[in-house]
């Protein structure tokens, strides 16, 4: 797969995809949360150092193929603009006449941005007469962005059909290496920390990972159905009650394996999921039938940076509770602190576990944060992202 450092920028219409699917304030007029926009700054400043004319593509949010104009890029444009101390035009369109006379006429080193790609049904059905009209707007193709790369898309796999030359932009080839120093050649032993709401969003991330992996810690709402599966009983919590026997299974994979797993030995009880809501900690077998489970306990915290203090590569996706409520924050702003200290080497992926690093103070800290939610996951499971087989497939042509 070529890189942004082994192609000719000079002069060229640089079509850099990015993923600017960013959260913004409620009334949608500024970004509240800009790691994706800031991930993307390089490859930019590469490109307009080298004499490049940067075409900036991303979508926002699931505008279905309409233009709807809250779905509008507008915010992000005055948000880069503002970080670059410079303006980035936003293009009414992604396609189209008006838009390749505005790329016509952009002087090497300078930079637009085009609007949302979803605004058109043909950019999630990838299809080839759309990938085309992008592609008429490039003569490089650049992909920087990893965290729309699980879709095959038509700016994110069609258009490299129909442009000469493809490229990796620099942020898509952190994320590629961070993942690869993680899961294919770690320094062990390696513990993978997955939480969040469902067993039934991970279990092909689970079994790719048991054989892999030395530890295994699980926590947040599917934690819930493994500890019933068990026998415990977990009052009103959320369980998936299908997926109890997919427990059982990947439990028994980890015991053949030899993975040690931790489940949660205390959790955080309250009787609703309401700010100032009695909460209170008890032992998983003395949950009581009227409460739900919002948290692990301090026991549960404790047992987990024990173990994981042994490790040398951490890996970490999904929020240990309702982390966005207090008092069901603290596993989780725990976990993100621990990693911080950390040695290991330490990658957070999917966007609960990225905010709560970051609310924590941790970004810095630990290795990589991915930019990646459904992508990090994909490559969890051992898929192969289309956005990265494009590219390379591309580069073998070119
Ligand atoms: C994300 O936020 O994970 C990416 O931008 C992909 O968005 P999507 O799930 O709407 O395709």
């Amino acid at each position: 797969m070529k890189t942004l450092d082994q192609v000719d920028l000079s002069g060229k219409r640089v079509f850099l995809r990015v993923d600017f699917n960013v959260p913004l304030s409620k009334d949608r007029a500024s970004v509240t949360d800009d790691r994706r926009i800031r991930a993307i700054l390089p490859s930019l400043e590469k490109i307009r150092g080298s004499g490049g004319k940067a075409v900036l593509a991303s979508h926002l949010g699931r505008p279905k193929g309409q233009r709807i104009p809250e779905y509008s890029l507008k915010p992000v444009a005055a948000h880069l603009s503002k970080i670059l101390g410079r303006d980035v035009p936003l293009a009414s369109d992604c396609v189209g006449d008006d838009v390749k006379r505005l790329v016509e006429a952009l002087q090497p080193g300078e930079a637009i941005l085009l609007e949302n790609l979803r605004f058109h049904p043909g950019e999630e059905k990838n299809d080839p007469d759309f990938s085309r009209r992008l592609a008429e707007l490039a003569d490089v193709y650049v992909n920087d962005a990893f965290a729309v790369s699980h879709r095959a898309h038509a700016s994110v796999e069609g258009i490299t059909h129909h442009v000469p030359v493809c490229a990796a932009g620099y942020q898509l080839e952190k994320e590629l290496h961070a993942f690869r120093e993680a899961m294919e050649d770690p320094k062990r032993p390696l513990a993978l920390v997955i939480a969040g709401a469902k067993v039934s969003t991970k279990i092909g991330l689970l079994e790719n990972l048991i054989p892999r992996i030395d530890l295994l810690v699980i926590g947040g709402a599917m934690a819930n159905t493994f500890l019933k599966q068990k026998g415990f009983g977990v009052g009103r919590s959320l369980v998936e009650d299908d997926h109890l026997q997919t427990a059982g299974n990947l439990l028994e994979k980890a015991a053949e394996r030899g993975v040690r797993v931790l489940l949660p030995v205390d959790v955080v009880v309250a009787p609703s999921l309401e700010e100032g809501a009695s909460a209170r900690v008890v032992p998983v077998n003395e949950v009581p039938a009227d409460a739900m489970v919002f948290d692990v306990g301090p026991k549960t915290m404790a047992a987990i940076r024990e173990a994981l203090s042994t490790c040398h590569t951490i890996v970490w996706n999904g929020p240990m509770g309702v982390f966005e409520t207090p008092p069901f924050h603290r596993a989780t702003f725990e976990l993100a602190e621990f990693l911080g200290r950390s040695e290991a080497f330490t990658v957070v992926g999917g966007g609960d576990s990225a905010s709560a690093v970051d609310k924590a103070g941790a970004a810095e800290k630990v290795s990589y944060v991915s930019t990646g939610g459904g992508a990090f996951l994909e490559m969890l499971e051992g898929k192969t992202l289309p956005g990265v087989a494009a590219l390379e497939e591309c580069s073998r042509k070119s």
